[in-house]
């Protein structure tokens, strides 16, 4: 059985303040909620202020991103091991605001991939088509391809260290999440397909669906059989809408 998964992706928002008024409230909205798993992925300069206010709860944090080398002349960029030592178990890898803007790719990505699992990081890996490959009918020729570059720098078996997020990019930040029916299809469509290369994996992997998700349509989303939960923009900046979706992942969710 898949546990329901609710992650919060701030982007580049918060302050610290702003911060600590928020985890306050998740914590506190989150308190008797155990039949689910959260993850807080903040800027990096707040890893510290996670850290120190998460460290006892059962609420994770993560970076949103990362080098894939160890050390070095690589002004501006943030290590694996650099995330370890603030206490990260997860890290967002090939987030479309970062693949659409050229600053990853689909090699970039594994390598990145690779070099998260080597410092025990979790990877959130995420995937998804432009409004125009939608609208050509391209989504499953464009996530297989993503997919598949980090398939065959990883191999089958190490994929099933990461958490799968299909996050199309017309539903980002948009307001206009994909219907229920359409992501459950998506994402059965990609469980089918790792299935296809190893059944254990394909059956235990993770899959969030992230786009628009709100306190609205959460429940709705992730109670299709292949929505494993909900990777949140702008919903997550907003504590009481961003609890209530932490919420409802614990309802569908099983002790
Ligand atoms: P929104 O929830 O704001 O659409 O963003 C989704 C997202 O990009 C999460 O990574």
């Amino acid at each position: 059985m898949r546990r329901k998964l609710v992650v919060a992706n701030r982007k580049m928002n918060g302050s610290v303040p702003g911060n600590k008024e928020f985890l306050e409230g998740l914590i506190k909205g989150t308190r008797d909620c155990h039949n689910a798993d959260y993850i807080v992925c903040v800027p990096h300069p707040y890893l510290y202020q996670a850290q120190a206010m998460l460290a006892d709860t059962e609420i994770a944090w993560g970076g949103q991103n990362m080098s894939r080398h160890d050390a070095g002349p690589y002004t501006g960029s943030v290590s694996p091991g650099m995330l370890v030592e603030f206490g990260c178990k997860y890290v967002i890898i090939g987030h479309s605001e970062r693949r659409n803007r050229g600053q990853d790719s689909d090699n970039s990505v594994g390598e990145r991939f690779q070099a998260a699992t080597k410092a025990g990081l979790t990877p959130i890996f995420c995937m998804g088509e432009t409004l125009e490959e939608y609208e050509k009918g391209l989504t499953d020729l464009v996530t297989i391809r993503q997919l598949n570059a980090v398939i065959q720098q990883v191999g089958i078996k190490n994929l099933a260290k990461c958490i799968l997020a299909y996050e199309p990019v017309w539903a980002i930040g948009t307001g206009k999440a994909a219907t229920p029916d359409h992501a459950q299809s998506i994402l059965h469509f990609l469980r089918g397909y790792v299935i296809l290369k190893d059944v254990e994996v394909g059956e235990n992997i993770r899959i969030l669906y992230g786009g628009s998700m709100n306190a609205s349509n959460a429940a709705q989303l992730m109670s299709m059989p292949d929505i494993d939960g909900g990777l949140i923009g702008g919903a997550s900046l907003v504590t009481e809408e961003f609890v209530r979706i932490c919420r409802a992942a614990n309802e569908l969710g099983s002790a």
